[in-house]
């Protein structure tokens, strides 16, 4: 766990200013030497515990993810081989914060074609290995984290109803990791010039999500003759609280039914929104038949929602 008061002690900060400005209290950091890989094999286990599946009945499995342990093997391939899923094939989805919204709608597409009967989608990312703790505009929002759900054939007026995706190229030089890829590989003058941690224009970002986020929910809302009343929760990506409620008062919604749980857990990229569907289901704020809207925005930029009615 990092709280506020522990990075008080790393850079010029204060809990103040980060609890009034982003929303975070704490986020949890994993121990060294603990990857992208463990966090997400231990979520996709307790995913299936809850739906007393065994691994092998899963047949594929996509990783959302922008921190894989490694450039390959994929984090698809070590989780599966970690679970014991034996005869499961998956791969990675890179799509910075949107990253899960996308798996899910891509895990989807198989169920929905009969392809599979089942599909595991991880959410997880250990954002603080790509975190610079000197960096006070970064190293207060990020925590690293995971969270998994399955796919399966829901029944009649369950499940999921539409989805809107877009991806914004230009927004490229805003948020972004430029060391360690093909276009500047590692060397000690990439690693010096601290090429390998996220950099980040936080206002331009922040003006971006609040715009694009109460844009994508409204419009697909609307396309599906719906507004912010008629929905029971909305789990959106957790990047700064303001972000959440511009967008929540956007559509008109009470906070009471926000799912925000950034205080507790601070940004975690691809895990944000499996985790809240996960305090949701703690809380009691989500049951069979609720009407769910998931939204988030990211690097790229990449930005996505997803209506559904959860199924179980
Ligand atoms: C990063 C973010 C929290 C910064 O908040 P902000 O209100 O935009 O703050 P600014 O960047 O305008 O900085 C305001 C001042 O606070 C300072 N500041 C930045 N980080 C600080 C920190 N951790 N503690 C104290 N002061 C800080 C800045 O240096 C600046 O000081 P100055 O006025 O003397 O130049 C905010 O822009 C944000 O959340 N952006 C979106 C991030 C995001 O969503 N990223 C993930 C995308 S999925």
């Amino acid at each position: 766990m990092l709280t506020n008061f522990d990075l008080e002690k790393i850079v010029a900060t204060s809990n103040e200013w980060i609890l009034e400005r982003t929303g975070i209290r704490e986020r949890h950091i994993a121990d060294k030497g603990v990857a992208t890989s463990d966090l997400g094999a231990a979520a996709a286990i307790k995913a299936l515990a809850q739906r007393g599946l065994k691994p092998a009945e899963v047949e594929a499995v996509i990783v959302a993810t922008v921190t894989p342990d490694m450039m390959f093997p994929s984090c698809a391939c070590l989780i599966q081989h970690r679970i014991g899923a034996n005869g499961m094939w998956g791969f990675d989805l890179s799509a910075a914060c949107s990253s899960f919204v996308y798996a899910l709608q891509a895990g989807s597409q198989f169920v929905a074609t009969g392809a599979h009967q089942r599909v595991l989608v991880v959410g997880a990312d250990v954002m603080s290995s790509i975190i610079d703790y000197s960096d006070r505009a970064t190293c207060v929002i990020f925590g690293d984290g995971a969270g998994a759900v399955v796919l399966e054939e829901a029944d009649e007026g369950l499940g999921l109803i539409d989805f809107l995706h877009e991806v914004d190229g230009s927004g490229a030089c805003s948020l972004y990791m430029p060391g360690g890829g093909s276009l500047h590989p590692p060397t000690h003058e990439t690693v010096d010039k601290k090429m390998h941690y996220v950099h980040q224009d936080g206002q331009a970002v922040f003006k971006y999500a609040v715009r694009k986020m109460a844009e994508i929910c409204d419009n697909l809302l609307k396309r599906n003759g719906l507004t912010g009343h008629d929905l029971d929760i909305f789990i959106p990506h957790q990047a700064n609280r303001r972000i959440i409620t511009a967008t929540a008062e956007r559509l008109g919604m009470d906070l009471n039914k926000v799912m925000i749980n950034i205080d507790r857990y601070g940004n975690t990229t691809s895990a944000t929104i499996p985790l809240g569907m996960q305090t949701a289901l703690e809380e009691g704020r989500l049951k069979k038949g609720d009407l769910v809207l998931l939204a988030a925005v990211g690097a790229g930029f990449t930005v996505g929602a997803t209506l559904l009615r959860w199924a179980y």
